[in-house]
């Protein structure tokens, strides 16, 4: 690989892509400085228990994000993905993020691992989209009053085992592989790092830090998403 990476010398390109790559929009991280799980207890917002615990609560807290995102604007690497995803038919977008930023750029993400802020579940009657606003367009499900809880993979929930299914068979047959923004803390979607490499992808990571799963990649770009993602690839 040159300094230019040319994707087209690729038959088959997965961006995996963590929430380093929002960052930069003003959305913040998870872990490190000013991470949301240095501020928040996950067991008191962002699992089944304390849903149901204090559903009224959880639901705050994801308004809170909601409305947190929508005062932030895709950057200049999120446009730059999506032009090289119009110009590679087989670049295929992967992300653990829930907020939606890489689809406002007007990427097509192919595998949302962790869900969407802007999707609502009813247990019974099944997903809703709920995209217009900071505030829940409803908090309780029309069919049956049951309260609706966002679509998001919290801690202690199973992974849609749909979502990953279709990621793992994009990354088994992925030729380069690039790792945008993620600690690659978090399993099971960390598991995807190893999987591209078994598989033969070349490995690149780019992340201004070092991360748990650096050690398994060809070359690791200390940049921002925004810096990388304009000059590297072509
Ligand atoms: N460009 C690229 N990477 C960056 C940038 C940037 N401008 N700024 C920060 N980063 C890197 C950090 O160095 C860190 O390694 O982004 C990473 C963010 O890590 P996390 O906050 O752990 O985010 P992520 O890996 O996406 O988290 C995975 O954890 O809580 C769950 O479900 C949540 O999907 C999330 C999952």
């Amino acid at each position: 690989m040159t300094n230019t990476i040319k994707l087209a010398e690729f038959s088959s390109v997965v961006f995996f892509v963590g929430a380093g790559m929002s960052a930069e929009s003003g959305v913040p991280t998870y872990r490190g400085a000013g991470g949301i799980w240095t501020q928040y207890r996950y067991q008191d917002f962002a699992c089944q228990r304390a849903f149901d615990a204090d559903p009224q609560g959880v639901l705050d807290f994801h308004e809170v994000r909601r409305e947190a995102v929508l005062t932030c604007k895709p950057h200049a690497g999120h446009y730059a993905l999506a032009k090289l995803q119009a110009a590679h038919p087989r670049l295929h977008v992967i992300t653990q993020n829930i907020d939606g930023m890489l689809q406002r750029a007007g990427v097509h993400v192919d595998a949302e691992l962790h869900g969407s802020l802007w999707r609502m579940r009813c247990a019974k009657h099944g997903i809703r989209e709920d995209a217009a606003t900071g505030q829940f367009s409803t908090r309780r499900c029309p069919d049956c009053d049951a309260w609706l809880r966002p679509d998001i993979t919290w801690f202690e929930d199973a992974v849609n085992e749909d979502v990953f299914t279709k990621a793992g068979e994009l990354i088994a047959t992925a030729e380069l592989f690039i790792s945008v923004g993620t600690s690659a803390a978090v399993y099971p979607a960390a598991n995807f790092i190893p999987l591209a490499r078994r598989a033969g992808a070349r490995m690149i990571e780019i992340n201004p830090e070092r991360t748990e799963a650096s050690t398994l990649f060809e070359r690791c770009y200390a940049l921002p998403a925004s810096e990388a993602l304009t000059t590297l690839f072509v």
